[in-house]
């Protein structure tokens, strides 16, 4: 009985000297640098970054072809209107990839976000202002396609940096109203240059191809 009890006061002096010093932290919790966690390739951050300067370029664009269509001098309010509703899914397209860029932890400074100017400024007529938007929506669309090659590791051939994200993300959210964007302009050429074509009236044509898409 009694060497048990020795034993006992042996053991807690054993464990009291090789106790480490207690810890106990009430501070704010330490911060976690940023740099820790993400995990994007700086190649594909660039694509990422790049393209939000050509969304809002095509939604800037696309706003000034709106003003000219609303003027008096060349009011097709049905085009403005249609234009304007691409202007506002551009942009909501720069802004989702930027979202996307601060998700994965990486920040965008105020000086990456660019000085944009529209692309063009003058349209001699609805036909040509809407080949301005279908090229534009094709050039976007293979823009998608380059950022997803880049960041599925296209130019590493280890492809160490795949992103399968980044491309879900893309295709999920853009692309499907990107081929949208492009199937819908080919079709409203397609249906105007059969009216100029049937009437021989450009001014008559543009004036009826515009009524029809006041109606939606
Ligand atoms: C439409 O735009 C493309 C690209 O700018 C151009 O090559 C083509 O000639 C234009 N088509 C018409 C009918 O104006």
């Amino acid at each position: 009985m009694k060497s048990l009890l020795i034993f006992g006061v042996l053991l807690a002096v054993v464990q009291l000297s090789t106790q480490a010093e207690p810890k106990c932290w009430v501070g704010p919790p330490e911060t976690i640098s940023k740099l820790q966690w993400p995990d994007m390739d700086d190649e594909c951050i660039m694509e990422v970054k790049k393209h939000i300067k050509r969304e809002l370029e095509a939604s800037v664009t696309y706003l000034a072809m709106a003003a000219h269509f609303f003027n008096s001098a060349n009011f097709r309010p049905g085009v403005a209107k249609f234009v304007l509703k691409h202007a506002s899914e551009e942009r909501a397209h720069a802004r989702a990839l930027m979202d996307y860029i601060l998700m994965r932890g990486y920040d965008i400074s105020k000086d990456e976000i660019p000085t944009i100017k529209p692309l063009s400024t003058t349209w001699d007529g609805v036909f040509e202002a809407l080949n301005t938007t279908l090229t534009i929506e094709k050039d976007v669309r293979d823009y998608f396609k380059k950022i997803i090659f880049v960041c599925e590791g296209g130019s590493d051939p280890e492809h160490k940096s795949v992103d399968y994200h980044v491309s879900d993300f893309l295709t999920g959210t853009f692309l499907d109203e990107q081929h949208q964007g492009v199937r819908e302009i080919s079709g409203m050429l397609t249906t105007l240059g059969r009216i100029i074509a049937n009437t021989g009236n450009t001014a008559f044509a543009e004036f009826e191809f515009d009524r029809t898409l006041l109606e939606h």
